[in-house]
């Protein structure tokens, strides 16, 4: 897969200790890739990446620490960087407003900066979400050349990133001057609700299913209403590997946003995937619970006719395949066996898989 681009590749994983990094170290460490993680904390515990324990440079920084970050794509040299790291919960960004737009919108700022001074480093994917557009409700697809906007703080950081990086890109590694004055091409990634095994983060809805099972207790959701575009957590790393792969070819074309989302028949109720998910534990039991919620987006849909067309990349696991898979992660997890094997199975499994 990706042709052994990754194989011996320095990468630079922002964001290594949560739940879509700990997957991707995981997966680029099986592909030879030579991982340096740059992560403030591990965000959970339980954690993904205390069990699977990608073997990484690991490295405890904060991304608003500009010097350090310096320091370090210096010392390790990276020939491409996925930044995930994140305040990556809507909840979360209303409580700690100041935290999460620093950390989001200078925290990638940042990233964008450390790349003036060096030459090494070829190709920038930089994580934002499918919540970046201006969402009026109005049930729609969203397309990457729609209005960016953003209703809460976390969402508005997102967007916020869109346009630095944009603005980055068009000053400094303007693709018009690709391989004359710079060498570095800069995409960003918009992504839906990716769900897989290993989740432990605040508010999430596997994550809080996890959890309900673990402890024999009643799940308790938001919002059974709304509306989301459903991934598998390998799909969507698959998307921000394959732009890393475009980038890394000097494919400057690819050096731009692009929307990863599920098919239409998985962009589904939160309602209609815990119900789905329940028929693997035999048992169903959740309540809702509306004094718990914060103003949240009701519909979201992404239109990933761009990226299917041009990066060639489709989802290739449907949701009741996704389901399995985490249900296989609970169950696993439950009987206290190897973790980090079964991460290994499912991630050969899916490269395994045909579109
Ligand atoms: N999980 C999803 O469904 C989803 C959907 C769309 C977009 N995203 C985006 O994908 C990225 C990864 O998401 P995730 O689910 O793995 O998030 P996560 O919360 O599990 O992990 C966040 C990571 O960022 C690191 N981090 C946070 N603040 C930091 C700081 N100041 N300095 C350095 N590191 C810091 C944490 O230590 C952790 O490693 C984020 O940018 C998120 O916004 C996630």
């Amino acid at each position: 897969m990706f042709n052994n681009i990754y194989k011996n590749k320095k990468v630079l994983i922002t964001g290594h200790t949560g739940f879509k990094g700990s997957w991707l170290s995981l997966w680029l460490e099986l592909m030879g890739a030579k991982v340096i993680g740059y992560s403030i904390n591990v965000p959970t515990m339980p954690s993904l990446f205390e069990l699977i324990k990608p073997k990484s440079v690991d490295i405890r920084a904060d991304i608003n620490d500009l010097k350090k970050l310096k320091f370090i794509i210096k010392k390790y040299k990276p020939e491409i960087i996925f930044h995930l790291a994140a305040q990556s919960l809507v909840g979360v960004s209303y409580k700690e407003t100041i935290n999460t737009l620093n950390t989001n919108i200078i925290g990638t700022a940042n990233i964008l900066e450390s790349l003036k001074e060096n030459k090494f480093v070829k190709a920038v994917v930089v994580i934002t979400t499918d919540k970046v557009y201006l969402n009026n409700e109005a049930n729609k697809h969203f397309k990457e050349t729609d209005c960016l906007g953003g209703y809460d703080p976390y969402s508005a950081s997102k967007a916020a990133c869109e346009i630095i990086v944009s603005s980055y890109r068009n000053s400094f590694f303007n693709i018009r001057d690709y391989g004359k004055t710079h060498k570095t091409l800069i995409a960003t990634a918009r992504a839906g609700n990716s769900i897989g095994g290993g989740d432990f983060a605040k508010d999430r809805l596997v994550s809080d299913f996890t959890k309900a099972i673990l402890t024999n207790t009643k799940l308790t959701i938001r919002n059974p209403e709304s509306i989301r575009p459903w991934q598998y957590i390998l799909d969507t790393l698959r998307g921000y590997l394959l732009l890393g792969a475009r980038l890394l070819e000097g494919k400057k074309q690819f050096a731009q946003a692009w929307n990863f989302g599920p098919k239409n028949t998985d962009i589904r109720k939160v309602e209609d995937v815990i119900k789905e998910l329940y028929k693997h534990f035999e048992r169903f039991e959740y309540c809702t619970d509306k004094t718990k919620t914060f103003h949240e987006t009701k519909c979201l849909k992404l239109d990933i006719s761009k990226t299917k067309k041009e990066l060639k990349w489709i989802p290739k696991y449907n949701m009741v395949k996704t389901l399995n898979e985490i249900s296989n992660w609970i169950k696993t997890y439950q009987q206290k066996k190897d973790i980090r094997k079964l991460c290994v199975k499912q991630i050969k499994e899916f490269c395994n898989t045909k579109n």
